[in-house]
């Protein structure tokens, strides 16, 4: 299982040192959450932001845009450095285009689903697609619980990709912690999001040694 610290839950006056911290910690990679207060009722940073943060690690940035018009800002996002880009089915963008906009830019596309959203919804986009994100909360804020419900939309996902014969990667994020991940894991997530598990407790490598091993 790889392991996504949500940076949602660092501690913004030094977010540069968290990002450090993630990293010697054992991180797979870095997720930045990206909110308007329009597409979700919560405002966190945009490309400039994360330009300036690009610095302190040489792990995949993991971009999950939670905004109404991904497609106009792809263009930033590359440029700042992200390496995997996450938006919305439920946004205002043309998915098709938008897709098109992260690959023509070298980095890799996902498309992301809100719990209310049907595993369908991405069957479309599949083969263009690097990573689908199931959204195992609501959007817009850390530290709410884990919807068990969504393992059959992820487990619906891994089986229409696997019935193509696509290497697609699922990650699930919200409410992960020592109490879900294991759930997540047999469902066949790749990759998962922590933001409370992993900043919460004094040792961040303990917790996320601990989040691993749980999976096994
Ligand atoms: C919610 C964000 C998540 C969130 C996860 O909109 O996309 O990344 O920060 O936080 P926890 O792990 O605390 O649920
Ligand atoms: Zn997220």
């Amino acid at each position: 299982m790889q392991i996504a610290p949500s940076l949602l839950s660092c501690d913004f006056s030094k977010f540069g040192a968290e990002i450090e911290r993630m990293d010697k910690a054992g991180a797979d990679m870095m997720h930045l959450d990206v909110m308007d207060a329009h597409f979700v009722p919560n405002l966190t940073f945009g490309a400039p932001v994360i330009k300036m943060l690009r610095k302190y690690t040489s792990k995949p940035f993991d971009v999950h845009l939670m905004i109404s018009n991904p497609l106009k800002y792809i263009d930033d996002f590359c440029d700042a450095g992200a390496d995997i880009i996450s938006f919305h089915t439920e946004s205002d963008s043309n998915i098709e285009e938008t897709i098109k906009k992260i690959e023509s830019r070298g980095v890799k596309p996902a498309l992301a689903i809100k719990p209310n959203t049907k595993a369908q919804d991405v069957f479309p986009y599949l083969d263009k697609l690097y990573m689908v994100l199931v959204m195992t909360v609501e959007p817009g804020f850390g530290g709410q619980s884990f919807m068990a419900d969504m393992m059959s939309k992820v487990k619906a996902i891994k089986e229409e990709a696997k019935r193509r014969g696509l290497d697609l990667l699922i990650q699930v994020d919200g409410g992960i912690a020592k109490e879900t991940i294991k759930t997540a894991a047999d469902a066949g997530v790749d990759i998962c999001v922590a933001g409370t598990a992993v900043f919460k407790p004094e040792d961040a490598k303990e917790a996320i040694d601990e989040l691993k091993a749980l999976c096994e």
